[in-house]
């Protein structure tokens, strides 16, 4: 076409987190010449730099670890796809995280090798840290090496709103940048634009996460899968501005108490404490509902030596660790997304997705802890490496006219919006759902969905473009937890006969396994 002054890139990326970063240093490192965009304005914004426990690494035991990702999973991983994960983890980790970024991994005590941490449901000590604040001294590191490469340009506060395709293949993104909309056209795409957490009140995630990725994929046509299994974390902070308090805590030898006082995991599960988190998170909730107050008991280990950042955070917010960090269970991570392969394609042509916002089949019906950088890495890497491999040109085709639009959008519009959707998801679509519940669910995001494609029709702006990303995302976990009537990790039914607006211990199907 006639577009000259077009935006064109070999490799285009949409997402700064770990998994992002990945795919453009693959694809860079191949000599293609890559865009990464992104709408976080500050590293921080992006939910790897919020990712504390670490990053699980195979050692000597690939078999080993396999097995715990397939048991956390309650066997609903794929084994391939955990292969692929568990054979690439050392080196991937080792090539990029130690020798190229020099990410400062805490060591043990002599200073002879690294101090390996252990989480919940892990069998040995095999995950990486940087004290509890891994994300950010992996992102910082790694954004900077982006900076600073040849064949790569970041341009942060861009959101992508659609994907460019023709014919059953991508050909780039919509972007809006300061309110004005363009086009990007590329001969890959990599959707890296992390989770959901913005569809639940309670997240451990930054308030950017709104399935952008997801949204864009399913709405041109992309298989998505497995979205049902939303991961809630066990223990985040119980009041307001919930911060996450890493499995790590546990691993080193926390307990949970309920407002009795009482030890209740070993109740609940062999591993106590340590069992897979779908498990733990139920039981927190259960007992919260029964007693009051959960709290994590530190006083097994010195907390503020083992955990200082943590420890000053609890401070900030004027919590007394003695007596105990109340907890509560937040949204922490969609397990399923946009289904891809063992190297991130996606089922339409030049379109590759990872880190959160794929389904690889690695983490079944439940994640396991600290091998969510470790995907992002790993499958990174790969789809920048394949994006290379396939070395397509960008094609400047049709764009949608999105640019006479009426960039604004009345607040209240956007935040009542965003506090009905959240209400929905809470009652409905959080740790224990019901039919019935997940029908009033179903009718209320298509409801929603409908007022805002009504508005999408008329104006473009960012904030109603996560705003529909978020009702598409919701409506895709609220159909696909409808059509599974298989309690399994992290979707858990309860019986609809008893009360359905309370998921109290009486009505639970089981608080455990099925
Ligand atoms: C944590 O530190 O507990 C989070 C680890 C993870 O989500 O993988």
């Amino acid at each position: 076409t006639d577009d000259t002054n077009a935006t064109t890139a070999e490799t285009l990326v949409i997402g700064s987190g770990v998994a992002g970063c990945a795919a453009a240093l693959a694809a860079a490192r191949a000599g293609q010449d890559v865009l990464l965009v992104t709408k976080a304005e500050r590293p921080a914004d992006a939910t790897s730099w919020w990712a504390q426990g670490g990053i699980a690494v195979s050692r000597e035991h690939p078999e080993e670890f396999k097995q715990d990702i397939l048991t956390a999973s309650d066997g609903a991983a794929d084994p391939e796809a955990v292969d692929v994960l568990v054979e690439n983890a050392n080196d991937a980790v080792e090539d990029v995280l130690v020798e190229t970024l020099d990410v400062p991994f805490d060591t043990d005590e002599d200073d002879a090798g690294f101090a390996y941490g252990r989480e919940a449901a892990h069998g040995e000590r095999r995950i990486l840290h940087v004290n509890a604040s891994t994300g950010r001294h992996v992102l910082g590191p790694f954004l900077s090496h982006l900076d600073d490469h040849p064949n790569v340009a970041i341009r942060e506060d861009t959101a992508a709103l659609e994907l460019l395709t023709r014919e059953g293949r991508v050909h780039g993104a919509m972007v809006e940048s300061d309110s004005t909309v363009e086009p990007i056209y590329a001969g890959a795409t990599v959707l890296a634009t992390g989770g959901i957490g913005a569809l639940y009140d309670r997240s451990t995630n930054p308030e950017g996460a709104t399935g952008d990725g997801i949204a864009m994929a399913a709405l041109a046509g992309v298989d998505v899968s497995d979205m049902e299994y939303v991961q809630f974390h066990p223990t985040a902070y119980a009041g307001d501005e919930p911060f996450l308090l890493s499995e790590a805590v546990r691993g080193e030898g926390a307990l949970l108490r309920n407002d009795e006082e009482e030890r209740f995991m070993p109740d609940y599960h062999p591993d106590a404490e340590l069992a897979p988190r779908d498990v733990v998170a139920r039981a927190v909730a259960s007992e919260r509902d029964r007693t009051g107050d959960v709290v994590l008991d530190v006083s097994p280990l010195d907390f503020e030596e083992e955990f200082p950042d943590l420890a000053a955070k609890c401070d900030e917010r004027g919590v007394d660790v003695e007596t105990g960090i109340p907890v509560s269970p937040a949204e922490h991570f969609v397990c399923g997304g946009i289904d891809v392969d063992s190297h991130g394609r996606t089922s339409l042509d030049r379109l590759f997705a990872v880190g959160e916002c794929s389904r690889t089949g690695v983490h079944g019906a439940n994640r396991l802890a600290s091998t969510s950088l470790l995907e992002g890495l790993v499958w990174g890497l790969r789809a920048g490496q394949a994006a290379a491999a396939d070395d397509a040109s960008p094609v400047v085709v049709e764009a949608p006219d999105l640019r006479d639009s009426d960039p604004a959008l009345p607040e209240a519009f956007a935040e009542e919006k965003f506090g009905r959707l959240r209400r929905t998801m809470d009652e409905y679509v959080g740790l224990a759902r019901t039919p019935d519940g997940l029908r009033r669910a179903s009718a209320a995001v298509r409801r929603l969905k409908g007022e805002v494609d009504a508005y999408v029709r008329t104006r473009t702006s960012r904030e109603l473009y996560e705003l529909r990303a978020a009702t598409v995302t919701a409506l895709l976990i609220v159909r696909a937890a409808s059509e599974n009537a298989e309690s399994r990790g992290c979707h858990h039914l309860v019986d609809e006969s008893a009360d359905t607006t309370d998921a109290s211990e009486e009505n639970e199907v089981h608080a455990g396994r099925p």
